[in-house]
């Protein structure tokens, strides 16, 4: 780490520690996207989760308004990373904490609220929000029967929103140096894109506000129908974003797009991130991740930037997300057969065009330059339509460093053999067996045409994203 980013600061208190989260590129999943795609890490809040900023500005708030008082209780209905948040910020202030929560949250995330000492209360998931036994009525409940208490009320609580405006907008302009285009963010009480997205707006007006929202959440039909269509929720796994009911705290206004993502597309993210980019998180940063390489791919410009969350830690799902067994139970697992033509979709290659190749005619020399110049290992070698051979840079640059006049022979008399052509509606597993040491990639063809190109490489993410 440079000198210039060592934090060499001693904190007061672990409240200190709250934002200023890292910005990180994401290199792997974004693999043939040319738009770049940042993450800004909420999982390095030392709660592990982006909800840490607002659990101070809550209590405070209540404080100064004198609603809370030495010795006092804070209840609230939270899947957890609220509850942690307000836990930190309570174990300093010396108050004590009653959290709700719906049974289908993890257990790890029950755990973690006991291990801050605080109480935690366990509701029914089905039924709905104004059911008296819904864990925001529980809450509501509590904390007029509990004396001296305040109910945090995150989804009406302005605290909450003010807290991303103040914090999370600024870190975002800031480490973009203002060169944030497109905010994709997620809507639970909605604080997060509602603060951020406001803050964002007042510093440019152009940039996009993109909702992430889970298939089963009532908000993204609401946003498309102007307020007009208020759908039943049907429950979804993926914790923390999603609504059933409108809250407060979520101004719609501000949101440009919504994106509705399947829990199983958002688990499948969620493992790829920590399995390729080492980032582990939880399921809704999964899906945040899966909206935003959509919209990037969409935007397809190198000088936009597209940033969004990881919202919060891979650790509080080891027992769903993370756990194959809990995933098959779930019908997440079976991975549907993905076509060759489905991964070149996935690369952005699916063109005619899309095949950089050589021809026979060209010189060894040329046919270096384009794989450097591609940044490619391997090129076919194309006699009109028809794949004639083909070279690879490790050959050719062997061959050349033997003997300097191999660069001036043409491809034609130094190619290999050609690859296979296999069309598009193959499975990619049936093609693991071609891609042998021997032969590299195989070609791609669709209606009678070339289309795209699989190689080892592509293989081998595909494999490893599984
Ligand atoms: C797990 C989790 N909790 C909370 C949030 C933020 O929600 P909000 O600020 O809308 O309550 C997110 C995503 O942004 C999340 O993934």
């Amino acid at each position: 780490m440079p000198d210039s980013v060592r934090d060499l600061r001693v904190y007061d208190s672990v409240l200190e520690t709250i934002g200023w989260t890292p910005m990180i590129r994401l290199t792997r999943v974004t693999r043939g996207i040319r738009t770049p795609v940042w993450a800004k890490a909420e999982t390095f809040n030392p709660g592990g989760s982006v909800k840490d900023r607002i659990g101070m500005p809550i209590i405070e708030r209540a404080e100064r308004d004198g609603s809370l008082k030495p010795g006092g209780t804070i209840v609230e209905g939270t899947s957890g990373n609220t509850g942690v948040a307000l836990a930190i910020a309570a174990a300093l202030k010396g108050y004590k904490c009653i959290f709700t929560m719906p049974d289908k949250m993890s257990q790890e995330k029950v755990r973690l609220l006991k291990a801050y000492g605080a109480e935690v209360v366990i509701t029914p998931t089905a039924v709905p929000p104004d059911h008296p036994d819904s864990y925001v009525m529980t809450a509501k409940r509590i904390a007029h029967e509990t004396p001296n208490a305040i109910l945090a009320n995150q989804f009406y609580n302005q605290a909450n929103p003010d807290a991303h405006y103040a914090t999370t907008g600024p870190e975002l302009w800031e480490q973009t140096q203002g060169r944030i285009t497109h905010l994709v963010a997620g809507a639970g009480t909605g604080g997060t894109i509602t603060g951020a997205g406001r803050y964002l707006k007042e510093k440019n007006p152009k940039i996009q506000v993109v909702c992430g929202d889970p298939v089963g959440s009532i908000l993204a039909e609401y946003w498309r129908s102007g307020g007009t269509n208020k759908i039943e929720g049907v429950p979804y796994k993926v914790e923390g974003i999603g609504q059933d009911k409108i809250p407060d705290t979520l101004d719609l206004r501000l949101i440009d797009e919504f994106q509705t993502v399947s829990d199983r597309e958002a688990f499948a993210m969620a493992r790829r991130l920590t399995r390729e980019e080492g980032l582990f998180a939880g399921g809704s940063s999964g899906l945040l991740a899966h909206v935003a390489l959509s919209v990037a791919r969409r935007v397809n410009d190198p000088d936009a930037c597209v940033v969004t969350f990881l919202c919060d830690t891979g650790e509080r799902y080891l027992s769903k997300v993370y756990n194959d067994e809990w995933m098959r139970e779930n019908q997440m697992l079976d991975v549907e057969k993905v076509t060759l033509g489905h991964l070149l979709d996935v690369k952005g290659e699916r063109s005619p065009a899309g095949v950089i190749s050589t021809s026979p005619g060209a010189t060894v020399r040329q046919a270096l330059r384009l794989m450097s110049l591609h940044d490619v290992s391997q090129l076919p070698v194309m006699d009109g339509r028809n794949c004639v051979g083909s070279v690879s840079e490790n050959v050719l640059s062997v061959r050349g460093l033997e003997d300097v006049k191999v660069l001036e022979r043409t491809v034609g008399d130094t190619m290999d053999s050609p690859f296979p052509v296999v069309d598009a509606d193959h499975a990619m597993d049936a093609i693991v067996k071609l891609l042998s040491k021997s032969n590299p990639a195989v070609l791609v063809r669709e209606k009678g045409e070339i289309r795209g190109i699989v190689t080892r490489s592509d293989m081998l993410h595909y494999l490893m994203a599984r």
